[in-house]
């Protein structure tokens, strides 16, 4: 269904985020038929250069980021819809050719693909050069803030210019595929509701590991770590919609709301529930990647979460996440108990899993006990349930919308579910700061792991103390 008709100024429009996902992922939904004949896709950044140099560009970057070869005239028709206008963010070039550009009566958005300090001196434009009205919606990336107090200080910065509903805070892991699908799978169903609890559930287990590592990109990493880069946020998303009560409609605030009461009621975390790890190699080395020789920033972490609620009091949530592990696979793994009394003398049931599995290889395992076939008693082997998008769905299941092109058209449809809500982002910052100060203070630097590996030694024991362990990372 295509979206009404839109003008979308993308700010950073010559960065690496416009060429690698925001460009390609509207040119899939322009493939996809969502992009109505008058939207108007106005790239904004300071390079001085005309449209036709744009489109050029932008046909470059489709190419080399669009998984298949696109074809010579779609890539010509989609270019049609683009613009350009050389903006610089902090001065007054481009402004007032902006402001005459955009259309009346059409929706505006405006995508700031832009480091974060640009985004008050943008916001602020947008305002002074009445750019924006009351309808506009602003697109902006993370990092937001690098912690409480600058993530209060950028909401009210944002705030000054734009109301809440106007504001489209992205974290990507909301826009896969699979990770809306979390919620499909638990408000959908009856089957696992009533089991979603400490009284059925032993653990969780929240996986993201990537075979990457931080050549390139050392320099805002090795400001950030792990925790910074993918706990604060996308594991956070993740843990909090295992863990939310059920909306009581999918709808923008009603889901903000039981995934803030999520992160709000998170136990603090002491230094006994957290494994730094940082990949240490002779040919892949986090402090050659990262061009410091002596940093102390943790390219892994584990930790072990509490929720301190009635449903969960009781079962840990562990999380980890890391570069340069063995395999990239993110998966949530649900560990159910043990039956509380066997009636077979020969086994014991082991504990049933459901193991949902975020990337690559979308798809469910639901781990069951049967009956081992054979005459020699009753002996029990668990296997697995198995359901693979791919296979179930065919060719729906595998060709999946990447996460910038449901957002982007989710901004023009004025959808904030997946968004993330300003108190929701300080409510995470005022969980992890402590943490990050802790780390700070203690000055301690973090256990080395070969790269290819499933992480630090030391990781394994947040499970083996409590007598559990991590599910093997593979592919
Ligand atoms: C980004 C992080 O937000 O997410 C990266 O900054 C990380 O460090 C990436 O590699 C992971 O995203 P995905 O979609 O590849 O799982």
């Amino acid at each position: 269904i295509p979206v009404d008709e839109f003008d979308l100024v993308i700010f950073g429009a010559t960065g690496d985020l416009a060429h690698r996902k925001i460009l390609p992922g509207l040119f899939r939904r322009w493939l996809a038929g969502q992009i109505p004949e008058g939207a108007r896709i106005i790239g904004a950044a300071r390079t001085q250069q005309d449209a036709a140099a744009f489109r050029a560009e932008a046909i470059a970057a489709i190419k080399e980021y669009s998984g298949t070869p696109p074809d010579a005239a779609s890539l010509d028709s989609f270019a049609a819809h683009l613009d350009y206008i050389a903006v610089d963010a902090t001065g007054e070039t481009g402004w007032d050719t902006l402001a005459k550009t955009m259309r009346p009566g059409v929706i505006r958005a405006f995508y700031f693909s832009v480091a974060p300090a640009l985004f008050g001196a943008i916001a602020e434009r947008l305002a002074s050069h009445g750019i924006a009205d009351a309808d506009s919606r602003i697109v902006v990336e993370k990092p937001f803030g690098r912690d409480l107090e600058s993530a209060r200080a950028l909401n009210g910065t944002l705030a000054q210019h734009f109301a809440e509903g106007q504001i489209y805070r992205i974290d990507h892991y909301l826009g896969k595929e699979t990770v809306q699908n979390l919620m499909a799978v638990r408000f959908a169903n009856m089957l696992f509701e009533p089991l979603w609890n400490a009284q059925n559930i032993d653990h969780v287990q929240i996986t993201v590991a990537e075979t990457v590592g931080v050549a390139g990109r050392g320099s805002y990493y090795d400001q950030s770590g792990a925790i910074r880069d993918m706990v604060q946020n996308h594991m956070m998303q993740l843990l909090c919609l295992i863990a939310m009560e059920p909306p009581w409609h999918f709808d923008p605030d009603a889901v903000r709301d039981e995934k803030l009461k999520v992160i709000r009621a998170l136990a603090p975390i002491g230094p006994e529930d957290i494994v730094r790890g940082q990949y240490r190699g002779p040919a892949e080395d986090y402090r050659a990647d990262a061009e410091n020789p002596d940093s102390r920033t943790e390219s892994f972490v584990a930790l072990k979460v509490e929720i301190a609620n009635w449903r969960w009091t009781g079962t840990p949530f562990y999380l980890r996440t890391g570069k340069r592990l063995r395999a990239r696979t993110s998966e949530i793994a649900v560990i159910f108990k043990e039956p509380p009394h066997s009636i077979f003398d020969e086994s014991d049931p082991p504990a049933n899993a459901l193991v949902i599995k975020l990337q690559p290889n979308e798809g469910m395992t639901l781990r069951v006990n049967i009956k081992e076939p054979g005459p020699g008693g009753m002996r029990l082997v668990q296997v697995p349930l198995d359901m693979s998008f791919a296979e179930a769905l065919g060719p729906d299941g595998t060709d999946m919308p990447d996460a910038y092109e449901r957002l982007i058209m989710d901004v023009i449809r004025g959808n904030q579910t997946l968004f993330m809500r300003g108190d929701e982002v300080e409510a995470a910052w005022a969980w992890t700061d402590p943490i990050i100060r802790a780390w700070d203070e203690a000055a301690a630097s973090p256990e080395a792991y070969d790269p290819g590996s499933g992480g630090p030694e030391e990781a394994s024991r947040l499970m083996h103390r409590d007598n559990r362990r991590w599910r093997e990372i593979r592919a």
